[in-house]
Parts: structure tokens; C-alpha cells; sequence
């Protein structure tokens, strides 16, 4: 009786610990999507605003970088020795989409006409960055329809867990218990 206790609460305490990291990754994921779709129609927003959310969205890359930096160190350390077949591929997906984003994000500042400007720094470029601005930024949602894919299950689950959340209904205490899930 008193060992079901114990690890009940043992459960309970790892769900109050992982929860709010899950939730943060959630969170950003979401965001980091949601930027990005909005940049991709600079003529819907304005340049303004384009460059602005450019630069919001290269700050929670490098935030979501750095939360992932554990994951990136053991997959890079496993990557020539014993390593299960999706796990490779979404290491190999995402350093595309990590240069891929270093790209887009140089070719954007070196062709920027509000930032740039902003802080004082002016000059002329021949080279056409913004061809190369718009194919980077065309390669990167098609890496990201497969990185969605290939996180589907962790999406749905979290999705469930947390937007569920917020609509009350009697099902979302028994969805709210549920431990499985967080990122491997
Ligand atoms: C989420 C990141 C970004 C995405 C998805 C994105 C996407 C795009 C796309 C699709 C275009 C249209 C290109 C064309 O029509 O040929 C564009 C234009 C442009 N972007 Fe970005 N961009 C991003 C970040 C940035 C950043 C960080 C900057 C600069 C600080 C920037 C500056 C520009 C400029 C100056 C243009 C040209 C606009 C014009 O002349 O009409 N972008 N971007």
C-alpha cells in the first residue's frame, strides 16, 4: 500500500518537473512555425514587420539551439557508431535546416532596408542576396513539412496535453495526467 504511495508521488513529482520544459518546447516550436509562416509573405506584412519578426524568430532559434544542446552533443557523439535510422535522419534534416537558417538569416540582414539602416550601418551589395534570401527560405518549409512529419506523434501529444488545456471540458483532467511524450 504504502509502496504504491510512494511511487505515485515519485510519478508525481516527475510529471511537475517535466512539464514545464515540455511546455517551453511546446511553446517556442510553435512560435518559431508561426514566425516563420508570417515571413514568408513579406508583401502581406511589410518589410518593417518582416525584418522585425526575422529578428525574433533568430532569437528563439538560437533559445531553442540552446535548449537542445544535450541532444545535439549525445546524437553528435553517436552519429558514426550505433544510432537508430530516424534518429539520423532528423540529425541530418536538421543541420540543413540549421544551414539553411544560417543562410536565410545572413542573406536577410545583408539585404536588409530597415534594420541595418537603423542601426547606422549602410552599404552597397551587388551581389543578388535576395535570390538567395527567398531559396533558402523555400528549401526551409520543405524541410520543415518532413520535420513535422517526422515529430508528428510528439506534436499531437503535446498538442492534446496543453491546447486542450485550454478549453475546459471533462475530458481534459484524464489527457492532463498522462506522463508519456516528452522529447527524446
Ligand atoms: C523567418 C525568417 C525569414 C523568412 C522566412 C524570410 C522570407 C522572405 C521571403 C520569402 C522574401 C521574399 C523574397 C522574394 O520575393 O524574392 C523575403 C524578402 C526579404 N527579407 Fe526575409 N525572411 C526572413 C528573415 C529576414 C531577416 C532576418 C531579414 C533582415 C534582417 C530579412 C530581410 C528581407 C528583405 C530586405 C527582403 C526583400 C524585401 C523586398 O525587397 O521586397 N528577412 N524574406
Amino acid at each position: 500500500m504504502s509502496f504504491v504511495r510512494k511511487s505515485k508521488k515519485k510519478v508525481e513529482r516527475r510529471k511537475t518537473k517535466k512539464l514545464p520544459i515540455s511546455k517551453v518546447n511546446y511553446l517556442m516550436d510553435f512560435a518559431i512555425l508561426l514566425i516563420f509562416l508570417l515571413a514568408m509573405e513579406p508583401s502581406a506584412t511589410g518589410i518593417v514587420i518582416h525584418e522585425w519578426l526575422g529578428l525574433v524568430f533568430t532569437i528563439i532559434i538560437v533559445v531553442h539551439l540552446l535548449l537542445h544542446w544535450a541532444w545535439i552533443i549525445a546524437i553528435s557523439k553517436r552519429f558514426f557508431k550505433k544510432l537508430a535510422g530516424q534518429a539520423r535522419l532528423n540529425f541530418v534534416l536538421n543541420i540543413f535546416l540549421f544551414i539553411f537558417i544560417t543562410i536565410l538569416i545572413f542573406t536577410g540582414i545583408m539585404d536588409s532596408k530597415v534594420i541595418l539602416p537603423f542601426l547606422g550601418v549602410r552599404f552597397e551589395s551587388i551581389f543578388n542576396w535576395r535570390f538567395l534570401h527567398n531559396f533558402s527560405a523555400n528549401i526551409i518549409l520543405l524541410i520543415l513539412g518532413l520535420h513535422i512529419a517526422l515529430h508528428w506523434k510528439w506534436i499531437v501529444l503535446m498538442t492534446r496535453r496543453y491546447a486542450t488545456n485550454l478549453i475546459p471540458s471533462h475530458h481534459s483532467r484524464s489527457r492532463k495526467t498522462k506522463t508519456k511524450g516528452d522529447r527524446a
